[in-house]
């Protein structure tokens, strides 16, 4: 008799297998991004720091936080004595996704499936890397992380959180330092910031 063809399960793009990061399909977020930013740094880091999704500058120039948010990670890794190689950084989302504003590309928080779609590449990145600790920036990164949607932001910053077999400690993203208003409470944000990484490097002895 007749058979019905059924698309094997690859066929559905959030199942796609690309083994290039900027011919990935699994969500739609591609189409509006100039081109896919991976993690970058030392390959022996014991640290992995974990972003959002690359911004406006890191879309353009193919590199996670060379931006304002970047450029705010340098003055935490400086102040909490931190060094560069030690780290790696990457993002939960690696597609940046936005909407226009006037001339500008403003920028949008990634939907949970997308984070989803993405854990794919994070999971290639956290084997090759095999962190001891991650740094977790903000509530995308950390419910990537941990994979689940259901975890707050508040509870669970400044604390280890012991996960797979290692640490995860959770501060605020950079972005949320650059946008608060007020002085008092960006410099506590910052200061959060600084214990986090702090503690990261603690945790490696
Ligand atoms: N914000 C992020 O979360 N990641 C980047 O790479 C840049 C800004």
């Amino acid at each position: 008799g007749a058979t019905i063809p059924i698309a094997p399960a690859d066929a559905q793009p959030e199942r796609q297998q690309p083994s290039k990061l900027d011919e990935c399909r699994r969500c739609d977020l591609w189409q509006y991004a100039t081109q896919a930013v991976g993690g970058e740094g030392s390959k022996k880091a014991p640290i992995m720091l974990v972003g959002e999704q690359p911004g406006d500058q890191e879309d353009l120039a193919g590199h996670p936080f060379v931006g304002p948010a970047g450029k705010l990670l340098d003055k935490v890794f400086d102040a909490a004595g931190v060094e560069r190689r030690e780290i790696y950084l990457t993002n939960a989302v690696k597609h940046f996704k936005w909407e226009p504003r006037g001339k500008r590309r403003l920028h949008k928080t990634p939907a949970q499936r997308e984070v989803e779609a993405c854990h794919y590449w994070l999971d290639k990145e956290l084997a090759a890397i095999k962190p001891k600790v991650i740094v977790a920036l903000g509530a995308t990164a950390l419910k990537s992380v941990l994979g689940s949607g259901s975890v707050t932001l508040k509870d669970k910053l400044g604390k280890p959180i012991m996960h797979e077999g290692r640490w995860v400690v959770t501060v605020y993203h950079p972005s949320y330092i650059l946008r608060v208003p007020d002085e008092e409470a960006k410099r506590e944000a910052f200061k959060v910031m600084v214990d986090g990484l702090k503690l990261a490097h603690e945790l490696l002895s």
